[in-house]
């Protein structure tokens, strides 16, 4: 299915859905398991730097297997696109949702950016997603600094979604990408004064280790779609290096990443419950 499609059902019924990054099989199959076993709506994405480790074809062919053979609706989703040509070998691979994140430009520029790939993409039937604001944080090769990350500014998010005709739109408003030192500060003023005034779903990156309690507000606001990433790493991380502390000589990757899996996977869950996407699949 399109970003769109899936989203549009988040937005009409009150509830987000997940767009969990991907960079393996593993990552695949602990997404599509959890999605599967809550009966979950769910985006499969990968950032640049997940293609540039797997590969676009090879993380298009797992992604179209799981989403064609899975019972939940299911998108595959280029995650933070900075690049045309990079935006366009997504499409003619199969994904069904595109990030085209021009937020580095100045305003007219990122709209001539956004707009030239929303033209193509929706001529083949894929939807697109837009960043407006800088995000702080780092996400793979894109590090933006504190005092770069730039909120969104509600006027022009009105005027970039009028211009370039974007599906979603991904919005500044206080988290960042990567761990927090501190507790994240949502503003939560600014996504009800976005939400008034543009309708499209509204997308939250950076959303690792952000409190239950402001991401459920944040969609009672009219954020559709959460991003995550950072926390996927960290159980999937913790779960492989303790394995390997108590079983030092194993040298089997299916008894090394089997758990690391399982553990994805509940992390995973735990996200659709706070979302509200479980039995909406
Ligand atoms: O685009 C992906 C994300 O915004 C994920 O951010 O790594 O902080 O969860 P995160
Ligand atoms: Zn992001």
């Amino acid at each position: 299915m399109t970003g769109k499609e899936i989203l549009l059902d988040a937005q009409k019924n009150g509830y987000a859905v997940g767009a969990f990054n991907v960079n393996n099989m593993e990552g695949i199959q602990a997404i599509i398991g959890a999605a599967e076993e809550l009966n979950s709506p769910v985006i499969i994405q990968a950032s640049q730097g997940g293609l540039k480790y797997a590969g676009v074809e090879y993380i298009a062919a797992l992604g179209k297997l799981a989403a064609n053979s899975s019972k939940v609706p299911v998108a595959l989703h280029l995650d933070h696109g900075t690049d045309f040509e990079q935006v366009m070998q997504c499409i003619r691979n199969g994904f069904s949702s595109v990030m085209i994140d021009g937020s580095r430009f100045p305003l007219d520029e990122n709209i001539a950016f956004t707009k030239k790939v929303v033209e193509i993409a929706h001529m083949v039937g894929v939807t697109v997603e837009a960043e407006l604001g800088k995000i702080g944080g780092t996400e793979d090769h894109i590090t933006v600094s504190e005092k770069d990350a730039t909120f969104t500014n509600p006027q022009e998010a009105k005027r970039f979604v009028e211009e370039t005709g974007v599906d979603y739109l991904a919005i500044a408003v206080g988290t960042a990408h990567g761990v927090y030192e501190g507790e994240p500060k949502l503003d939560f003023d600014r996504i009800e004064e976005i939400r008034n005034i543009i309708d499209i779903p509204l997308v939250l990156h950076g959303s690792s280790g952000v409190p239950e309690a402001s991401l459920k507000k944040a969609i009672s606001l009219g954020v559709c779609k959460i991003n995550i990433d950072t926390d996927i790493r960290a159980s999937f991380a913790r779960t492989v290096k303790e394995y390997l502390e108590k079983n030092p000589d194993q040298i089997d990757p299916r008894k090394i990443l089997g758990p690391a899996t399982e553990t994805m996977k509940r992390t995973i869950m735990e996200k659709m419950e706070i979302f509200g996407s479980v039995n909406r699949g």
